[in-house]
């Protein structure tokens, strides 16, 4: 066995344990063990693409070294909340060294085989749009520009005519690659223009089905690159990451109960839009000693939380609210919406962090279909995804999305601040429903003051 056999060997094991983390990562149970063996297959990738006879040694250690204190660093800084962001500038960061590698492999050797002439317009070409629209998806993200959709006419035509001149210049570089390179800057830079004018028409609350297909665009990008420097792993990896990002982004379509295209074309939240329909009524708001005195004498209560339950850092009163109920005979379930809160799995990472047992979690259609036997469903910072305009209201921008139905339970508590809307800029009928029940004030403080109130009776 020589050399190239036991590297090509590693690559091998490196993709198997690729296959294996993110194959753990679809179960909260077994994440983290997916998470660190995927990235021991990462490393394992990286040295044994050391051992590369021809590849410069001491510039890759430094890239790995430089490569993984920004990560740490951005890791550890990063508030779970910002997560979405640093994915997103994260895909984009991979889109951009794809770019580069095309790039310098065409600088080098600008008289390759027809193959790697396509590979690197591909890597250059997919990572540019990658790159710009995941800065673009960032900023939108943390609200560096307006999150909201921006649009202007012939749009899509402006955007159809970039795509078919980048197409266009590329039969001409992969046919005439000698002289190009012209050629090859100004594809460059019309590949980042179409990712900055892809995302912009997309508003803010479908940035994280935006950043999950630049996640898979990253991938593309990488394999792409994996065929210019014919490096196995890198191929392996970016179609791993393609599809995966793909399958994410259907599932979150389909949670939101859109296509793609009307994702990415309908320019969805571009106007402060009231829910028409609703019935306005009464608003009325009630005291945690109250409220505490409806949840002693519930039977079953199922806690629904949002983004507010993640701002006021509440999961923990949260879980001691939950098991002061379960302790007093109450059956307790918490249930999840699939994009509630600013990221995929989010309210799961909060409550894993508060230790609430998996099997309490409930997914939606679960809960749906046994909301009306509950007595009281209590809505922690969650909005949109509790909102019945998405059911009821065919003029509602959210019509159509799937909600956890807290309006059929007997009661429903509402813990927020205000009577501001959510990310979706909307209103929210359900805060007039006879069985609704206000309870103002920062998540954290209202459930601590139950928890109070619960141990006091
Ligand atoms: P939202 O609809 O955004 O509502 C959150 C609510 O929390 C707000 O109405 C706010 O009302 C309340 N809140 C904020 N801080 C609070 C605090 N300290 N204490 C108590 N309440 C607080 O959240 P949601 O129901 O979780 O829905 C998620 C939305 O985000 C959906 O529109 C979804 O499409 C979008 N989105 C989802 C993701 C993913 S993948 N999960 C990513 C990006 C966007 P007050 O200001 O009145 O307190």
């Amino acid at each position: 066995m020589d050399l190239t056999d036991i590297i090509n060997l590693t690559y091998v094991i490196a993709a198997v344990l690729f296959i294996f983390g993110l194959k753990m990562l679809g179960s909260q149970a077994t994440a983290r063990r997916g998470n660190a063996i995927s990235a021991l297959g990462m490393l394992m990738a990286v040295v044994a693409t050391l051992l590369t006879k021809g590849i410069a040694f001491q510039w890759i250690v430094v890239g790995l070294i430089v490569g993984a204190m920004a990560g740490a660093i951005a890791a550890y800084a990063v508030k779970m909340t910002a997560m979405p962001e640093m994915v997103g500038l994260f895909n984009g960061f991979g889109g951009l060294s794809s770019m580069l590698v095309g790039w310098a492999e065409y600088h080098l050797h600008p008289e390759s085989p027809t193959f790697t002439m396509i590979s690197i317009y591909l890597a250059v070409l997919i990572g540019g749009l990658t790159f710009s629209g995941s800065v673009v998806a960032y900023a939108k993200l943390a609200e560096k520009i307006t999150s909201r959709a921006v649009l202007f006419r012939g749009q899509q035509v402006v955007n159809a005519s970039l795509l078919l001149v980048i197409v266009l210049f590329g039969v001409l570089f992969i046919t005439f690659p000698e002289g190009a390179y012209t050629l090859l800057i100004v594809a460059i830079a019309l590949s980042l223009i179409l990712g900055v004018m892809a995302v912009i028409p997309i508003g803010g609350a479908d940035m994280p089905v935006v950043i999950s297909l630049l996640n898979s665009y990253s991938g593309l990008a990488a394999s792409a690159a994996g065929f210019v420097i014919l490096n196995n792993v890198l191929i392996v990896a970016g179609c791993l990451v393609g599809a995966s990002g793909l399958i994410l982004t259907n599932i979150m379509c389909k949670a939101m109960n859109r296509s793609l295209a009307n994702v990415l074309f309908s320019g969805f939240g571009t106007v402060v839009t009231k829910a028409l329909k609703s019935a306005k009524g009464e608003v009325k708001a009630m005291s945690p000693e109250d409220a505490s005195l409806v949840l002693e004498a519930a039977r079953s209560v199922v806690i629904v939380p949002g983004y507010g339950m993640a701002v006021a850092q509440a999961q923990h009163v949260v879980r001691e609210l939950g098991e002061l109920l379960e302790h007093n005979g109450t059956e307790v379930s918490y249930a999840i919406h699939p994009v509630a809160g600013r990221m995929p799995g989010h309210m799961n990472v909060l409550l894993a962090e508060a230790d609430v047992p998996y099997e309490q979690l409930v997914e939606m259609e679960a809960i749906n279909s046994v909301m009306p036997a509950v007595d009281v469903a209590i809505v922690i910072g969650a909005n949109d995804v509790v909102n019945p305009a998405a059911r009821e209201d065919e003029s509602s921008p959210i019509y159509g999305m799937p909600i956890i139905n807290v309006d059929q339970a007997r009661t429903v508590f509402i813990l927020k601040r205000s009577m501001a809307s959510g990310f979706a800029g909307i209103e929210n009928p359900l805060f007039y429903y006879d069985n609704a029940r206000m309870l103002f004030g920062d998540a954290k403080a209202t459930v601590q003051a139950l928890v109070n109130e619960l141990k006091s009776i």
